[in-house]
């Protein structure tokens, strides 16, 4: 069977940018592959965080998980940092990958904007991430459009260690929803929406209780010149929503555009659409989050199989690079 493994940071409240870009794909990628879902929270060190915080989002972030419709019984969902070999095999990885590669990486430097002490975990951030990859020979990386950059450098450096030292790692593809992918701040459609930046009104949180939704949707930005119209250049604000609604419909942002010729009845269907999709994953998370004994147990289940992959991966890098075995 083939590998999927993915990661989210547990660094924020999860958003609809989450769940359609990533976690809905999850969900559906667990009864075909043998899927590893990873709570990246050393990943989260990279920007402030107050560690009570870290401690628990990250504890909430598997309830999220569950919620989205994981289930622990046929995929691995797992912290991070429960298993050693993430950062173990990040510097092996580091020894690979050259500050070039990691100087044209986007992501750090958006993040870094505006701090005068950049952290060097937030440089050598894309590291981490190949790391997290590499370890279960994963083929595919279901993500959202923002991670592209970095599936591109993870693949670079497999192809690389690989012609260096003998073939070691599985080379992964991306796999990205075709609707979904970006989703936009409601109020700045010109940025995505992210768990990091604030934007309260701008940012539908998977746990959003149908009032709050059908606020932001009604607040949305959009124009003025009232054609309804999927053209995320020209409307980015309207062709977020049309998008939104398609992602949450199951069709193309075009076709919704067709349907429509008022702002308002779109944004009265687009609410509609949102609180059902996010009802029951609501209703799963307040069930779950009721017993914090049974997340622990999970973790720790997540964290055992995990490692066994992880541990085999890593043992057969490091032998390929030459480290004399323990
Ligand atoms: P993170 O925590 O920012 O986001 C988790 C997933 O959600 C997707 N996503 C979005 N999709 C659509 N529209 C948006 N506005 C939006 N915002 C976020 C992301 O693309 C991601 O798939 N670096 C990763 C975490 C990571 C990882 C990994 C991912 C660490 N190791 C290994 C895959 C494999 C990140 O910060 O995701």
């Amino acid at each position: 069977m083939t590998r999927v493994l993915s990661g989210v940071q547990p660094s924020g409240d999860l958003h609809l940018g989450n769940y359609l870009g990533a976690l809905r794909q999850w969900a559906v990628h667990q009864h075909d592959h043998d899927a590893f879902y990873c709570i990246v929270d050393l990943h989260a060190l990279t920007l402030e965080i107050d560690p009570k915080v870290l401690r628990a989002r990250t504890l909430d972030t598997a309830a999220n998980l569950l919620a989205a419709g994981l289930d622990p019984e046929v995929c691995t969902v797992f912290v991070q940092s429960h298993v050693p070999e993430h950062p173990r095999l990040t510097w092996l990885l580091e020894c690979t990958a050259t500050m070039g590669e990691l100087n044209r990486m986007t992501q750090f430097k958006d993040k870094g904007r505006g701090q005068d002490a950049v952290r060097a975990g937030l440089f050598t951030y894309p590291v981490l991430m190949a790391a997290d990859i590499l370890l279960y020979d994963a083929d595919r990386v279901p993500v959202g459009d923002d991670q592209r950059q970095h599936l591109e450098l993870t693949r670079e450096v497999a192809v690389r260690f690989n012609n260096r030292y003998g073939p070691t790692f599985t080379v992964p593809e991306a796999a990205i929803p075709t609707v979904g992918a970006r989703v936009m701040d409601l109020q700045h459609p010109e940025r995505k929406m992210s768990k990091s930046v604030d934007s309260p009104l701008g940012t539908v949180a998977m746990l959003d209780d149908p009032a709050e939704v059908a606020r932001k949707v009604r607040k949305a930005v959009t124009d003025t010149d009232g054609e309804v119209r999927y053209d995320p250049e020209a409307k980015p604000g309207l062709s977020n929503l049309l998008e939104l609604l398609a992602a949450a419909t199951d069709r193309r942002p075009e076709d919704v555009a067709t349907d429509y010729e008022r702002y308002g009845d779109l944004k009265r269907d687009l609410t509609d659409a949102l609180v059902e999709l996010l009802r029951p994953v609501r209703a799963r998370h307040a069930e779950l989050s009721s017993d914090p004994g049974a997340l622990h147990a999970v973790l720790a289940r997540g964290a055992a199989r995990a490692h066994e992959v992880a541990a085999a991966t890593y043992a057969r890098a490091a032998a390929a690079m030459g480290l004399l075995p323990a």
